[in-house]
């Protein structure tokens, strides 16, 4: 590595090229109708002191009657003090992608704010492509910068070198509460778009393809801000009985695959969503000792998955960012000599890069709102109009998948929602992509299946015993097809919780023409 010049330690000499300014001086640099883009992915890693003084600004200038929106573009969701703070200042015109902000939420289902909800492996490259416009701002968390504009990055990559590189002025929020024993930790790459596209050379999860740092054009850092404050991550619910069923079913459907060569005597790469249910899944492979240690390719590690390295159930994590709690992660930064060749940092549209996802065969486990007797899957959209958070990676890992996996609770809200619908009320991911369900009830393996033999499958072993009935004599009314339907009943069950509070309805003919 490199020789670093600290700008921590403002005695060096060296260091006079970069300037020191404070965050409200970096947000005054945003006007009304430019577009900042962020570094991180999720909270990890994500500024947190610029975007709360452009929060202020924006609350001033509504108070003063004058417009003040702005576009984000971001890796993943972030932390309060950029969506929530920003959303409930009626602060953001525009963003992209996904987020899991509930106030932020509730302006988008109000109709507040334009959410383009895309792939999370596409973000850096639509960028590139000109399809959101330019980014006047770029303010990126690093752990250090150099005069020469190296920049190291912290919890996550994201999109920040494409952020960096595209826009007019760079911000760096220098943030003390992360170690610089993260340096290191990053392979930051960039490819080229189309027609100079080339192979992504990842071959292995281990593989490093670049540099540890962001390379920074020097003289659009505009200033560096001083920042102390720790990732805001997110704290999750403890595991119920519900999810460690689920996380049970998966480990011993995985270790009978393996037991049947389906899946190499070495075990797949594993891409695991965020959640308890994820943990949960986790947890239950961690203790399945017919499995082997397996390796990682995904874009979010939680603190299950530092467990799993530390006790070698996890041989290695390629990630985009470590989505963990803060005394999680000062564990890693403490430990970083164990941890340094069992962990890579990369950018967004390299951990979701669906090119690698095909070529190493990953295992991708991610959760569902709700599944289609057909295996068609909705992850998105709360009765097929309200957005939940996004999409996030989930398209990126299913569609190219070795073996894609969903899963989810087979009812919701104390059994007035089934997640198991005739027909889903928003599509995410189609039948094509889906090759097993999983619920606490079983798993439905749709592999090599028909539309007819995969429905009968998911009901028998995926629904709740309360709505196994329905669902079948759904199937009974239903019309002769490859995929069977009663077109106006298909979502009936969507129709009686709206109208009643429960999807249990009674009578199928109300709603058989
Ligand atoms: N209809 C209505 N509400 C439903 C529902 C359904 N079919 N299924 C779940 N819900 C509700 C839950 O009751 C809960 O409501 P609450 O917030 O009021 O408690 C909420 O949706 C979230 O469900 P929960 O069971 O807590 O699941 P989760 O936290 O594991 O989140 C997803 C599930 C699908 C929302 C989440 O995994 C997600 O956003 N996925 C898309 C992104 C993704 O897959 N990324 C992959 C890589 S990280």
């Amino acid at each position: 590595m490199g020789k670093h010049i600290c700008p921590r330690n403002k005695k060096s000499k060296r260091n006079m090229a970069l300037k020191f300014i404070t965050a409200a001086e970096a947000a005054s640099l945003v006007k009304h109708g430019d577009n900042i883009g962020l570094s991180g992915f999720t909270p990890a890693g994500t500024p947190k002191a610029v975007t709360q003084e452009i929060a202020k600004i924006a609350e001033a200038e509504h108070t003063k009657g004058n417009p003040y929106q702005i576009g984000i573009f971001t890796g993943a969701s972030t932390g309060d003090s950029c969506d929530g703070i920003l959303a409930r200042n009626k602060a953001i015109r525009y963003r992209a992608p996904y987020t899991t902000n509930p106030d932020f939420r509730k302006a988008v289902n109000n109709g507040e704010i334009a959410y383009n909800d895309i792939h999370l492996s596409q973000m850096a490259q639509e960028l590139r492509y000109g399809f959101m416009g330019k980014v006047n701002l770029a303010i990126l968390e690093a752990c250090e910068v150099t005069p020469d504009g190296k920049v190291y990055l912290t919890a996550a990559g994201g999109i920040s070198p494409t952020i960096a590189r595209m826009a007019d002025k760079v911000v760096i929020e220098l943030n003390a509460a992360h170690s610089r024993n993260s340096i290191g930790l990053h392979d930051v790459y960039e490819p080229l778009d189309p027609p100079y596209r080339r192979e992504i050379p990842i071959f292995k999860p281990s593989d490093r393809i670049g540099t540890t740092y962001v390379q920074v054009d020097p003289t659009k850092i505009v200033g560096i801000v001083e920042v102390n404050k720790p990732d805001e991550a997110r704290a999750f619910t403890a595991p119920d009985p519900i999810t460690d069923k689920i996380g049970q079913n998966v480990a011993d459907f995985l270790a009978a695959d393996m037991r049947r060569g389906i899946i190499p005597p070495t075990f797949l790469p594993l891409q695991s969503g965020v959640g308890n249910i994820a943990n949960a899944v986790l947890g239950a492979l961690g203790r399945d000792t017919t499995i082997p240690a397996f390796e990682m390719y995904t874009e979010v590690l939680q603190d299950a998955v530092v467990d799993l390295i530390r006790a070698g159930r996890v041989k290695f994590g390629s990630t985009c960012s470590l989505t963990v709690t803060n005394d999680c992660l000062n564990g890693i930064y403490s430990d970083i000599e164990f941890f340094r060749d069992k962990l890579v940092l990369r950018p967004s549209e390299i951990s979701n890069s669906p090119e690698v996802a095909r070529r190493l065969g990953i295992i991708s486990i991610n959760t569902a709102i709700e599944a289609d007797i057909y295996g068609n899957i909705n992850s998105t959209h709360i009765g097929g109009t309200k957005m939940m958070n996004g999409i996030g990676g989930s398209g990126d890992f299913t569609r190219n998948a070795y073996i894609s996996i969903f899963t989810c609770p087979s009812v919701a809200k104390e059994g007035k929602i089934s997640a198991i619908v005739p027909m889903v009320s928003h599509h995410d991911h189609t039948e094509h992509d889906v090759n097993i369900i999983v619920t606490e009830q079983g798993v439905a393996d749709l592999r090599g299946k028909s539309p007819m033999q995969r429905a009968q499958t998911i009901i028998e072993n995926c629904a709740h015993p309360d709505y196994k009935n329905l669902l079948w004599d759904y199937l009974k009314l239903s019309s002769k097809g490859q995929t069977c339907h009663n077109v106006a009943a298909s979502l009936a069950m969507h129709d009686t919780l709206a109208k009643k509070g429960d999807m249990r309805l009674t009578d199928w003919a109300e709603y058989v023409k």
